[in-house]
């Protein structure tokens, strides 16, 4: 049976860490500060913009949270970016996605001070990332990281299996894994015989977004199986991109959906904020 990684109770853990922070800074008259700016009435964006803003708020964090119609256009949007990038009490500026087809992601991410990007989604961020000196770090995959960390999960020599080769996630990912020396492979929908790789990893990441997509087939006994999935179900019920109840009996660890994943992303978030607000105040 594999040990259960509880993320909700680690996010709390680290969360708590971070509230201290943040009340020291208050002594030093500091107020760490993150805008949140949200186009469109996307249910899924909704629910994960409120999870932040109740984390702020547990944490000392300023929220706002700006709402945008999904007409709204391209350049009225990167107007208003263009405005938080020179707001003092901002540190930290994160656009909500997926936006709608008319605004170009790209363009918008490249819009954002990387100083203030606590998504880690700049180009700048990321291009620090692959060459080994991160500034911010996209927060699913660097929450990963804290949970390997905190459940004493070594890397190195492993092999590491990431399904899903997103920027948010997989890419970043890799890097991550590859700087702690651990052996790398990124797959995706297209990658032939996936069951079959999967079944080499030591530590297994998915993030493919299809619902209970992988099975106790992909799962090298013993293995770390890391869901990074968040989908719903045909009754509505939030799923992960693996089947729990199947796997959990062979994996060595395994994150839940819900309580994995989603609240350490949430966390590493409000912790770039209060770096973000550092480096800008106190030029660290
Ligand atoms: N949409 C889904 N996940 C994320 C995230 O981590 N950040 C942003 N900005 N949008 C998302």
């Amino acid at each position: 049976m594999g040990t259960i990684i509880n993320g909700k109770e680690l996010a709390e853990k680290l969360q708590d860490a971070t509230a201290v922070e943040v009340k020291e800074l208050e002594k030093a008259g500091l107020r760490p500060g993150l805008v949140v700016l949200l186009v469109g009435e996307n249910a899924a964006s909704q629910t994960y913009v409120k999870n932040k803003q109740l984390a702020a708020q547990r944490i000392g964090i300023h929220s706002k949270v700006m709402r945008y119609p999904a007409t709204i256009s391209e350049d009225e949007l990167l107007k208003e970016i263009e405005h938080f990038n020179q707001a003092e009490e901002f540190h930290g500026i994160l656009v909500q996605l997926p936006l709608p087809k008319h605004i170009d992601e790209e363009k918008v991410l490249l819009a954002i001070d990387p100083i203030k990007d606590v998504d880690g989604f700049h180009p700048m961020n990321l291009g620090r990332l692959f060459a080994g000196a991160p500034h911010m770090i996209p927060c699913t995959p660097y929450g990963i990281m804290k949970m390997f960390e905190a459940y004493e999960i070594s890397l190195a020599g492993k092999q590491a299996v990431i399904i899903g080769r997103s920027n948010i996630v997989g890419k970043p990912m890799a890097h991550l894994l590859l700087a702690e020396n651990a052996t790398v492979t990124i797959a995706h929908s297209k990658t032939a015989n996936l069951p079959e790789l999967a079944k080499k990893a030591d530590i297994l990441i998915v993030a493919i977004g299809q619902g209970h997509f992988v099975t106790k087939e992909f799962i090298k006994p013993g293995a770390v199986v890391i869901d990074v999935g968040m989908n719903r179900n045909e009754a509505g019920k939030l799923i992960g991109d693996v089947k729990f109840d199947e796997v959990e009996p062979i994996a060595g660890f395994i994150t839940p959906v819900p309580r994995g994943v989603g609240p350490m992303t949430i966390t590493m978030l409000m912790q770039q904020t209060v770096e973000a607000c550092r480096r800008q105040k106190l030029g660290e």
